[in-house]
């Protein structure tokens, strides 16, 4: 852990977070508890007894110490029977966190019980130096709250040039404009943060971005994972460059270990470096528990979790009762606590690179050998990023030269179009490269594309290992089928066809 050099940020603070009022009548009842056995006429909560339910009761996988290997006995690899254990919460009987009032109306950080929760695992996983959880709807809801936090229209955000399309999707409809920073198989190249950053010209490309958004592990699509020195380099350039980071993290805890030995240490996250508050980070049950359970945190400086706060409580409010019970008591010393925690994640991590290795097996026998494609070794997440060899093709060109200027253009896009719909046809989806190209703002195309745009580099499709372990095979089959068929015939048919929108 570092000591904390908190610093003001609140120039990162957008027009719209600057004009939010809080709500008033919550920020009341933080004040007006000031004596013990207060009376009140003041809520517009409905009486708990007229909630029609007065328990809640969740059966779960048991994480108990006698068990080795508890995601292998829940599934029944192991051969054992499943074994389950109970979390629950009765408005008649003392639990972990009151039933009164987690259905009822509360605060923008969740319970005090819940937050505390979210804050111990903050706590062990990353020591930050001095910052505080607020709960979310999930990742989703989480990032795109810190873009309405941070953003204003006509703002330039950072991004690794492919992304989580679903969020880098998501400011655009406030006006923000990205720019996407090159990547390579460790992730986003800090010297390219810093090209750009130390090229840019605020009175040609208007004012500064001050804001990355990145997926450090097993990043959404490539999979690719930024290593400790990356981390501590785009660090130190966020300082530099005076620029927020936004760390979305949900296959933190989905980190391999190819070593050999016994589980290593996962690169520190960004938020476990952050000395002076500029990193939000994003944490989500999604991909650990059930994606549908919609819960997670962000872990930030506490100016950042007040106007969280001022945003919930003018939005959404908090997560629901239901998700804000389930991780109190399965943190709770009588559910899993943060032993039985560790134990299930590093459990979980176990199977799915068992999955990973067995379908990166399916894709050398299936695919590989064609010579038409290749993947490396996701050392995190759930995505294997596979490189189509589409240089390889008969109908490939790199022969269409714009104007003076402007950068040789290939026909990478129509010829990955092109596979995709015959993937289709034979009854196989992947996701095209080209849905997770971060939009780049057309004012930056210069300063970001230089003579290799994005365009020439769409020939990768991501893939998963996360789901059906019966339909790899089938599936990777079908892959090396066409793309053999589709590198093999006669170019004669549409040779002539170069298009270049
Ligand atoms: C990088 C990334 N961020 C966020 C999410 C969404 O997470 P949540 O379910 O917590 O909203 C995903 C899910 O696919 C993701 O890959």
């Amino acid at each position: 852990m570092y000591p904390a050099k908190p610093i003001d940020l609140s120039h990162h603070l957008s027009e719209e977070t600057r004009c939010r009022r809080p709500n008033a009548m919550k920020a009341l009842w933080r004040v007006a508890n000031r004596k013990p056995g207060m009376l009140s006429l003041g809520t517009g909560d409905p009486h708990y007894s007229l909630f029609p339910m007065k328990k809640v009761q969740f059966e779960v996988a048991s994480t108990s110490e006698c068990l080795d290997d508890p995601v292998a006995t829940w599934t029944g690899a192991d051969g054992s029977d499943a074994r389950t254990q109970w979390f629950s919460c009765s408005r008649d009987e003392p639990g972990s966190v009151p039933f009164k009032s987690v259905m009822a109306y509360g605060t923008g950080a969740g319970v005090p019980e819940a937050q505390r929760a979210v804050t111990e695992l903050t706590q062990y996983y990353h020591a930050p130096p001095d910052h505080i959880c607020t709960l979310t709807i999930g990742n989703m809801d989480g990032v795109t709250k810190l873009f309405r936090l941070l953003g204003n229209p006509g703002d330039h955000f950072l991004a690794d040039e492919f992304s989580f399309n679903a969020l880098t999707n998501a400011p655009l409809a406030h006006g923000i404009n990205w720019v996407p920073i090159r990547i390579d198989k460790g992730g986003l190249i800090p010297s390219d943060l810093e090209r750009v950053m130390s090229t840019w010209d605020e009175s040609v490309h208007g004012r500064r971005p001050h804001v990355l958004y990145t997926v450090p592990s097993g990043q959404n699509p490539t999979g690719c994972t930024l290593s400790a020195e990356r981390r501590k380099q785009i660090y130190q350039l966020a300082q530099r460059f005076d620029i927020l980071i936004i760390e979305d993290d949900p296959y933190y805890y989905l980190q391999y270990d190819d070593s050999g030995a016994s589980l290593s240490q996962p690169p520190p996250s960004f938020l476990s470096m952050d000395i002076e508050g500029r990193v939000l980070r994003v944490d989500s049950f999604s991909k650990v528990m059930m994606p549908g359970m919609r819960l997670g945190w962000i872990t930030s400086s506490h100016l950042f979790h007040s106007h969280l706060i001022y945003l919930n409580e003018s939005s959404t409010q908090h997560p629901h009762g239901f998700g804000q019970i389930f991780i109190t008591e399965m943190m709770s010393a009588s559910g899993w606590g943060i032993g039985g925690f560790d134990r299930w994640t590093r459990s979980l991590r176990k199977e799915y690179q068992r999955r990973r290795d067995v379908f990166l097996a399916h894709f050398e026998r299936e695919v590989a050998s064609t010579g038409f494609a290749s993947a490396d070794v996701p050392a995190a997440g759930m995505f294997v990023w596979v490189e189509v060899h589409i240089h390889l093709h008969p109908r490939y060109r790199t022969d269409f030269q714009g104007a003076e200027g402007v950068a040789a253009r290939t026909n990478v896009p129509q010829l990955m179009d092109e596979l995709f719909e015959r993937c289709l046809d034979a009854g196989l989806v992947v996701m095209p490269a080209s849905i997770f190209a971060t939009p780049a703002s057309p004012g930056v195309a210069k300063l970001i594309g230089g003579n290799d745009p994005i365009q020439n580099r769409l020939n990768f499709v991501r893939t998963t290992f996360a789901g059906e372990e019966v339909q790899m095979q089938p599936a990777l089959q079908i892959l090396g089928q066409v793309l053999t068929s589709f590198f093999t015939e006669s170019c004669e048919s549409q040779a002539g066809v170069f298009l270049v929108n």
